[in-house]
């Protein structure tokens, strides 16, 4: 059974990212996969910043690490600002990638990142549906040697999609969304994961 990781870059309480992460993971469910859903704002974790870290990583980020690590395949929610993705996702990848020295476990940084297989999503309510963001998260992912799958899809009108149990309203979005779950389970399958 493939353990897949799924979570949003927004911390915002009605984002649609957030929403999106929930109805990937009932879809990946129903497909036999044990899904955890990751609230990155339960994470204490701050702004990078070298010198704090240098008095100590932070408990929360040796948590995301554990997680991040325990789940071979993943799918990221990815908001879109100013045409990329956000900061709370690039601190976040920032600090689970960040090496910590003499840690018996974390000090090689792309530890939890190496081989993961790894899903995309986007929700906006832009006609793009935060498609750009995903440009920038792809070339991020690879550098971390991640196997990024090549099936994405990026939700458009993202206020108007979701009914209120939280499932997709339009068969073409459902069927959108479905694609990048089935492959990920597919690629995680295929990589042993
Ligand atoms: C600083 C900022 C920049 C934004 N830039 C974009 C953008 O480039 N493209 C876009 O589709 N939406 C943009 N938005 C709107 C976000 O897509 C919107 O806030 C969305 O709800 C964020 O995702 P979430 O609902 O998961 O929190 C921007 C929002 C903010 C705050």
């Amino acid at each position: 059974m493939t353990q897949l990781l799924i979570f949003a870059g927004s911390a915002r309480q009605h984002s649609f990212n957030r929403q999106l992460a929930h109805a990937a993971a009932a879809m990946a469910r129903a497909k036999g996969a044990e899904v955890t859903v990751l609230e990155l704002s339960t994470l204490d974790i701050p702004l990078y910043n070298a010198d704090l870290e240098a008095q100590g990583t932070p408990p929360d980020v040796i948590r995301l690490k554990e997680i991040l690590d325990a789940h071979p395949a993943w799918i990221i929610c990815s908001p879109e600002y100013n045409g990329s993705y956000t900061g709370l996702l690039k601190n976040t990848i920032d600090w689970a990638s960040s090496p910590v020295k003499g840690h018996p476990v974390w000090a090689d940084g792309s530890k939890p990142f190496t081989g993961k297989v790894v899903g995309l999503l986007s929700a906006s309510n832009g006609a793009l549906g935060g498609l750009r963001s995903l440009s920038h998260l792809n070339p991020l992912l690879l550098n971390l040697h991640c196997w990024v799958c090549p099936q994405q899809y990026a939700l458009s009108r993202a206020s108007a999609a979701f009914d209120a149990t939280g499932q997709l309203q339009v068969e073409a979005q459902q069927v959108g969304v479905q694609a990048v779950v089935e492959q990920v389970l597919w690629a995680g399958k295929r990589l042993g994961a």
